[in-house]
């Protein structure tokens, strides 16, 4: 079920289907949840699963000039609030959404059962990413999402899914190509300032799994893998045939990992 919901002069478009325990999937940038679908129909069979369009995403108002990472894990606290979900939540973030995981996880920690963090970075920009970052937002400011796009579309996939799987290329250019250029920027600028958590990891005391995509040019399988280092007990997989975009390349795959760390 889509709903509407409105949160805080936000007006939140929400997957919400199924019962059980919540998994909440919070999506990367510059998408919405719809990169979910195949996780949305796979584990709302036993869990509810809650995927939101962000801040200013998909079918979501509210953007902002900036959006910080602890602003949209506020955000989504406040959406649990008012979706009545009172349980700690299964949390889910790829790329930008695993930014927005640490900030939920050290801002909200009652909130949280278990973190499933795909796709991501613990390490904050370099300063020249930082400000490429600025000067993209400003750029889409002035000549929408395509520049974005441009930059962002050949790292996105590994080289059998563009060789196999082209309809899943097309469908992320549309969600890039149809994310409003405020929020582009915002998330931009947000994404600049983030902080580096690496300090922090040991500290993360719920069960947590770090998934990597075998080919992710964005978010490197080895980097993942020494950052995942630091998490006493995790889980960590790699997903063989899959790029950044993991969970759309390699749904299977990704579906079943998550199935085993749930138990
Ligand atoms: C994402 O997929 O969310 C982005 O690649 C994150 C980023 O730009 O660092």
């Amino acid at each position: 079920m889509l709903r509407k919901i409105d949160v805080g002069g936000v007006r939140y478009r929400v997957a919400d289907e199924g019962v059980g325990p919540v998994l909440l999937l919070v999506h990367g940038f510059p998408l919405n949840h719809t990169m979910w679908r195949a996780q949305i129909e796979e584990f709302a069979r036993t869990h509810r699963v809650i995927a939101p369009d962000l801040r200013g995403f998909g079918g979501t108002d509210g953007a902002l000039y900036s959006v910080s990472m602890q602003q949209f894990a506020d955000d989504l606290a406040e959406l649990l609030e008012a979706l009545a979900v009172e349980e700690p939540v299964i949390f889910c973030g790829l790329s930008m959404g695993g930014y927005i995981a640490w900030q939920f996880l050290q801002r909200h920690p009652s909130r949280v059962a278990k973190l499933v963090v795909s796709n991501t970075r613990a390490a904050s920009d370099s300063p020249e990413a930082a400000a490429n970052r600025l000067k993209m937002a400003d750029i889409v400011l002035k000549e929408g999402p395509e520049p974005v796009a441009w930059a962002m579309m050949p790292k996105l996939f590994a080289q059998c899914t563009s060789d196999q799987c082209p309809r899943i290329i097309d469908e992320v250019r549309q969600m890039v190509m149809t994310s409003n250029p405020v929020a582009i920027a915002a998330a931009h600028r947000g994404m600049a300032v983030r902080p580096d958590v690496t300090g922090w990891l040991p500290e993360i005391r719920v069960p947590t799994l770090v998934i990597c995509g075998e080919h992710d040019a964005i978010s490197p399988a080895a980097e993942m893998q020494a950052f995942a280092g630091l998490i006493p007990g995790v889980n960590c997989v790699v997903i063989p045939n899959a790029g950044h975009m993991a969970p759309m390349e390699q749904p299977d795959l990704f579906n079943e990992a998550i199935r085993g760390f749930l138990g």
